[in-house]
Order: structure tokens, then C-alpha cells, then sequence
């Protein structure tokens, strides 16, 4: 795909922070240091990786607004349009040696997600997606997949952990999912777990209690490959930072095995 001058500065930045995370991440790997060490360590990469892509869209946009997980918010000259960025999603994961982590960037146009990047630097997968122009994951064009029997379908979702107050909704939910599914997954990343809806190798995701720039790419690469996606609570993803995704055949059967209604 021929992409935009926006998409190419996204996919410029997501290439650069990546660079520096491989490069910390091999570091994490070999790091003999206490868990604090570690954590320390993983949150500098974190930082730093920020500030390249906001020095990076900065540089080529320096009238757009910014909103990301460590610098907070600003308004942009240009108010209809943000960036909205997490610049390390499965941050655990990435502490633990796992290499399932990724960078996301998306740009919002008067409260639209117009075009997202999600980008997996230790396998180099770069999903992406532009609004009307598809989805695509590399040189190729993205597709939810087709299947159509919950019972055959594996779903991912993400699972309260250190004590937070959502476990028992959470355990509702799987009760109500595992025996109508064959599987669920938790692989701790919610930019990848969209991307891999769109991709076709889940057939559905959902989960709570997030934020916009957990969710704000990967839901426009769904989107763009034919899935659809809605808010669990409320009637923004966004503003509830709640989500279901899905294919098209299942999705209808699946939002309300999620939402119990
Ligand atoms: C987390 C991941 C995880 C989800 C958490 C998020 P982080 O983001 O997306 O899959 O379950 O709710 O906070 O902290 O690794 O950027
Ligand atoms: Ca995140
Ligand atoms: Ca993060």
C-alpha cells in the first residue's frame, strides 16, 4: 500500500523506537540484576523510546495535539487532530524476556481514528492500517478470518492482575466464554491481541479497563480488515477504554456472550 505522508512518518517512528527497544530488550535478557534493577531499567526504555517517537512526530507535525502513556497530554495549534501513543505495550512481557511487546501509534482526526501502527519489533511485523485504505501486516493485506462457530473460535483477552478490583467481572466472563470457545489466550499485549484479530489468527478479543493508547491503532487495523469492533460499557471504546472485536460472522453472537446480554 502506497500510504499517506502521515502513515509514513507513523511507520518512520514506530521503526526508530523499535530499534531502541531490541536494543534494551536483549539488554533485559541478559540483565543479572533484582526484579527493581530490571524494572528500572524497562521503564528508562520505555521513556526513552517515548521521546523518539514524540520527537519524531513532532518534527513532521508540530501542530498536532499528543496524547501517550509517560508524557501525558497536550494540545495541539491544530485541535482536531492528536497522536495517541503507547510506546511499549506489554510492558511485562518485555521485563519477563518474553518477545511478544509492541509499539503503538495512532493519529486521531476530530475524535476519528484516521490511520494506526502497531508494530512488533522483536519478530519485525509492522500492522498497519489506514482509514478506507485496508489493513496490512508488512507487504501484505490483512483479513479477519472466517470462521463462524464460536466453538471453533480462540479469543484473547487481558486478566486483571496485582490485586486489581475487576477480577470477579473477569472470572464471570471466562465462565461464561471457555465452554462456548476453543480458547482463550492472555499473551499481554493489547495493541497485538487487536492486530492479531485483524490478522486472523484470533477470532475475537475483549477486555476492560484500558486505555485509549492501548486500544486507538489496533482498533482501526481491525477495522480495516473487515472486522468490527464496540464498546463494551458505555457508547465510546475510547471513553470506557472498553472493548470487543471480532469477525464479522461470529461478532454478533460474541458481543453479547461478552456483554452477558
Ligand atoms: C497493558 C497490556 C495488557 C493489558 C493491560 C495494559 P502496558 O499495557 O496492553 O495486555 O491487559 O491492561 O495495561 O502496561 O504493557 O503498556
Ligand atoms: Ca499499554
Ligand atoms: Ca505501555
Amino acid at each position: 500500500m502506497q500510504g499517506s505522508a502521515n502513515l509514513n512518518v507513523m511507520i518512520k517512528a514506530a521503526r526508530k523506537a523499535g530499534r531502541s527497544l531490541v536494543k534494551d530488550f536483549r539488554e533485559v535478557e541478559n540483565l543479572q540484576v533484582s526484579m527493581k534493577g530490571a524494572g528500572d531499567f524497562v521503564s528508562k526504555a520505555d521513556i526513552a523510546a517515548e521521546q523518539i517517537i514524540r520527537d519524531e512526530l513532532m518534527e513532521a507535525r508540530p501542530n498536532y495535539g499528543w496524547l501517550a502513556e509517560e508524557g501525558g497530554e497536550a494540545e495541539g495549534k491544530d485541535p482536531t487532530r492528536r497522536w495517541i501513543v503507547d510506546p511499549l505495550d506489554g510492558t511485562t512481557n518485555f521485563l519477563h524476556g518474553l518477545p511478544h511487546w509492541a509499539i503503538s501509534i495512532a493519529l486521531e482526526h476530530k475524535g476519528e481514528i484516521v490511520a494506526g501502527v502497531v508494530f512488533d519489533a522483536a519478530k519485525d511485523e509492522m500492522f498497519y492500517a489506514e482509514k478506507g485504505e485496508g489493513a496490512w501486516l508488512n507487504q501484505s493485506r490483512l483479513r479477519v478470518s472466517g470462521r463462524s462457530r464460536l466453538i471453533e473460535c480462540i479469543f484473547a483477552t487481558g486478566l486483571p492482575f496485582g490485586g486489581r478490583a475487576d477480577l470477579p467481572e473477569t472470572l464471570q466472563d471466562l465462565a461464561r466464554i471457555l465452554p462456548s470457545c476453543a480458547g482463550v489466550r492472555r499473551f499481554g499485549s493489547a495493541a497485538l491481541d487487536l492486530a492479531y484479530v485483524a490478522a486472523g489468527r484470533y477470532d475475537g478479543y475483549w477486555e476492560r479497563n484500558l486505555n485509549a493508547w492501548d486500544i486507538a491503532a489496533g482498533l482501526l487495523i481491525v477495522r480495516e480488515a473487515g472486522g468490527l469492533v464496540s464498546p463494551i460499557e458505555g457508547d465510546s471504546i475510547l471513553d470506557s477504554g472498553s472493548i470487543v472485536a471480532g469477525n464479522e460472522p461470529i461478532f454478533e453472537k460474541f458481543d453479547r456472550l461478552v456483554s452477558n446480554n
